[in-house]
This record gives structure tokens, C-alpha cells and sequence, in this order.
């Protein structure tokens, strides 16, 4: 089974995957395999550490698209190479076409910076800060068309201290995000391993 990750950027969530899917025996377990990275941004971070540790890389580059459907369309092309299980959004920073996430419906999984429902969207620690939350956290969730609105996964909470800045406050959810999405995506795989069974 094939996984295929999606990052933008630093690509922190799938290096922990990847460190996860070696350190507890994905393939052995499960069946299942993180094959390749896909970036839109050609000069994103993540894909470095991708490729040094022996990964597939690709880049889709939104840039080169004259409109949203045609880049989704890029996308999935990209992707159905790979005929994946499951397709993680991780730090993905493009909202997909309805189009896009029913072509990859139940096998769309994204992580997001809040305690969903509260504050989907952007600038979310900072968004916390401002509403005066004690707690804050990450959400593990299905994708469905609209924007980070599908069936939750698992959460993980972190305190808001006195004095958080939106990057401390950013700090302290991504290291819990580092431990959640990996437990998340096994919870998945181990299900669907279950149904393959059955
Ligand atoms: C994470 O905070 C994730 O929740 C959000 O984007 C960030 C990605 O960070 N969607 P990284 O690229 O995995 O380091």
C-alpha cells in the first residue's frame, strides 16, 4: 500500500512519519510504505530532507497553473501514479477542489494547528492567543470539500502560557503534532489492514 505525503514547506510532520513508519514497522505490520513526497513549491525545505533519506520527490508547482482546477487536476495526476491508500496533507498550504478531495474521498488526511472546530483557517495560534484560550492544540482530520471542516481523527491539547507568543505557542503544538499524526495515521492503517481482512 502506498502512502503519498503533500508538503509546502519544512516538512517537520513527514520527516515524523517517516521516522515512524521506520521505527515501528509500517511495511511489517501493515502492509503500507510512505513512497513519495509531493511539493507545490519547488524550493520547499522538506524536500531535501525527503530525497537525502531516500524518498521519491516531485514537485507540482502551483505557479505554473492558470487556475485552481488545473493544478488540482496536475495533482491527482501526480498522485494516481502511485495508486495510493492514503494521500497526508502535511503543512500543504493549497485549499483543493471539491473535484480533488472526492477523486481522494477517505483517503484525504490533513493536520491542522487548532482544536477544530475553533479557529479553522490561518494564523490560528495567533487567533488562540487573542480569544483568550487556555488550551490550543492539533487536530487530525479527514478532508472533505469544505475547508478544515471533516470528521476529526484524533486531537492533541497543549496549555496556553502566560506570555505566548504566536511562534511559542507554534512551538509547543508542533511538537505534539510530531507525536499525533504518526498515531493517527497508524490508527487508519491499522484499520484499514483490518478491513482488507475481513
Ligand atoms: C503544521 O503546524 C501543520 O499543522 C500545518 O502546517 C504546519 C506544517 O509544518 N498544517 P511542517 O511543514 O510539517 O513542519
Amino acid at each position: 500500500k502506498n502512502i503519498v505525503v503533500l508538503i509546502s514547506g519544512t516538512g517537520s510532520n513527514m520527516a515524523a512519519l517517516v521516522q515512524a513508519q521506520q521505527q515501528r514497522q509500517w511495511q511489517a505490520k501493515w502492509g503500507a510504505r510512505i513512497t513519495a513526497v509531493i511539493s507545490n513549491r519547488p524550493d520547499a525545505p522538506g524536500l531535501h530532507w525527503a530525497k537525502a533519506h531516500g524518498l521519491a520527490t516531485q514537485v507540482v508547482d502551483h505557479k505554473q497553473y492558470a487556475s485552481r482546477e488545473d493544478f488540482d487536476c496536475a495533482l491527482a495526476q501526480a498522485l494516481e501514479q502511485y495508486q495510493p491508500s492514503l494521500v497526508i496533507l502535511a503543512g500543504f498550504m493549497r485549499v483543493l477542489t471539491e473535484g480533488f478531495v472526492r477523486q481522494f474521498e477517505q483517503r484525504l488526511v490533513n493536520i491542522h494547528p487548532s482544536l477544530l472546530p475553533a479557529f479553522a483557517g490561518l494564523h490560528t495560534h495567533q487567533r488562540a492567543i487573542d480569544a483568550g484560550c487556555k488550551v490550543a492544540g492539533a487536530t487530525v482530520h479527514w478532508v472533505i470539500p469544505e475547508l478544515d471542516a471533516g470528521p476529526i481523527i484524533d486531537q492533541a491539547v497543549v496549555p496556553v502560557l502566560a506570555g505566548d507568543t504566536a511562534d511559542s505557542l507554534a512551538s509547543r503544538v508542533r511538537a505534539q503534532e510530531h507525536l499525533l499524526y504518526p498515531r493517527a495515521i497508524e490508527c487508519i492503517l491499522a484499520r484499514q489492514a483490518a478491513q482488507s481482512h475481513a
